[in-house]
């Protein structure tokens, strides 16, 4: 299997798991892991509460073993307060650090942070300029194609991050505008590719191995990231290692072994987060694995009142029985 380096960590050249607030947390990493996932990335994590010691830090931060090569990603909008958050998330010992520069949301993009950071190139060049410098490992930085359809400017701040001290750059190619719908237009990853030295993952659409395999060969990215494409479906790393390995894709799980995973995932988020929040959690991940089974729907509306392990294993064992 071919690697990529982002710096000197070296990365199978397979698939990576997109930062995913509310959903990519450590049960969801490493279960991804488990299924082939090259590399990971935190939910993204406030540098000002990191500074201030939001007790949700060591949460968000923790990383296991079997998580790794795995990034913390950052958000903020003073370059300052992104030397102190790395400093102080040194001990964790992450091995990457990325910088988001494609939230949109009001309560980040809203404040200077996230996606209106490619707004505003200087204070872009700055924040990884600090960071780079604070950082005793790799620093990669997660952008859109830009802000909206008239100004598309990922391959300038593509630049901007590799003159800044970037070692990657992953491109999801829709505008902040877009938001999560609309098409992903592949063609800004494939210019970007072009444009700048340091290592380009693309970002953007990918649910199947094909998808997978179409966007190394359309715009030549050194490694590609999936986000909602994997959700209640983990295996889909392993179903795009062994595609770009032998052509074949292995086909989907049973609906036995999907719910026999989903079990597992499901005591790992309770193991981290307990039963009460956990299964909270659970409960979206539960809908998501029960996709495509039969009398799904009906199934999917009951995963909103699981409260115990034990709720899901008895839906499980109805789903299953029909
Ligand atoms: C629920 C959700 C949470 C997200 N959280 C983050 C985040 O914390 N940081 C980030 O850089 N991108 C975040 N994203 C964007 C994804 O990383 C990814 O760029 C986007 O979903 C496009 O990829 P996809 O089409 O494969 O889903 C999030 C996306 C979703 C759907």
């Amino acid at each position: 299997m071919q690697t990529v380096k982002i710096g000197n960590v070296e990365i199978e050249k397979t698939a990576a798991l997109a930062p995913m607030a509310s959903v990519a947390d450590k049960a969801y990493r490493t279960i991804c892991k488990q299924f082939g996932a090259a590399y990971v990335v935190s939910e993204m994590v406030s540098v000002k509460g990191l500074y201030y010691s939001d007790n949700k830090t060591d949460e968000l931060c923790h990383i296991s073993d079997e998580e790794r090569p795995m990034a913390i990603q950052l958000f903020g909008d003073d370059p300052l307060y992104f030397k102190l958050a790395v400093e102080k998330i040194e001990k964790y010992t992450q091995s990457i650090i990325d910088i988001n520069m494609g939230c949109p949301v009001p309560k980040v993009a809203g404040n200077g942070s996230g996606s209106a950071l490619m707004k505003n190139p200087k204070l872009a060049a700055k924040i990884i300029e600090a960071t780079a410098l604070a950082a005793k490992c790799p620093v990669t930085v997660k952008i859109r194609s830009g802000w909206d359809f008239d100004s598309i400017n990922a391959v300038e701040i593509a630049k901007i991050a590799e003159e800044s001290g970037a070692a990657a750059v992953a491109v999801h190619a829709r505008t902040k505008t877009q938001l999560y719908s609309g098409k992903a237009d592949w063609e800004i990853i494939r210019r970007v590719k072009n444009s700048v030295n340091i290592t380009v993952i693309g970002n953007g659409d990918i649910v199947s191995a094909e998808d997978a395999k179409r966007m190394y060969d359309e715009t030549g990215c050194d490694l590609v990231m999936l986000g909602r494409g994997t959700y209640g479906r983990p295996w889909i790393f392993s179903q795009i290692k062994s595609y770009l390995e032998s052509g074949e894709v292995p086909p989907e799980p049973t609906a036995r072994e999907r719910m026999d995973i989903l079990i597992r995932h499901a005591e790992m988020i309770v193991a981290d987060k307990g039963e009460r929040r956990g299964m909270a959690e659970a409960r979206k991940h539960a809908a998501w694995y029960m996709k495509g089974m039969k009398n799904a729907a009906a199934f999917r509306n009951r995963c909103g009142t699981i409260e115990t392990m034990e709720d899901l294993k008895s839906l499980i064992c109805e789903a299953l029985a029909e």
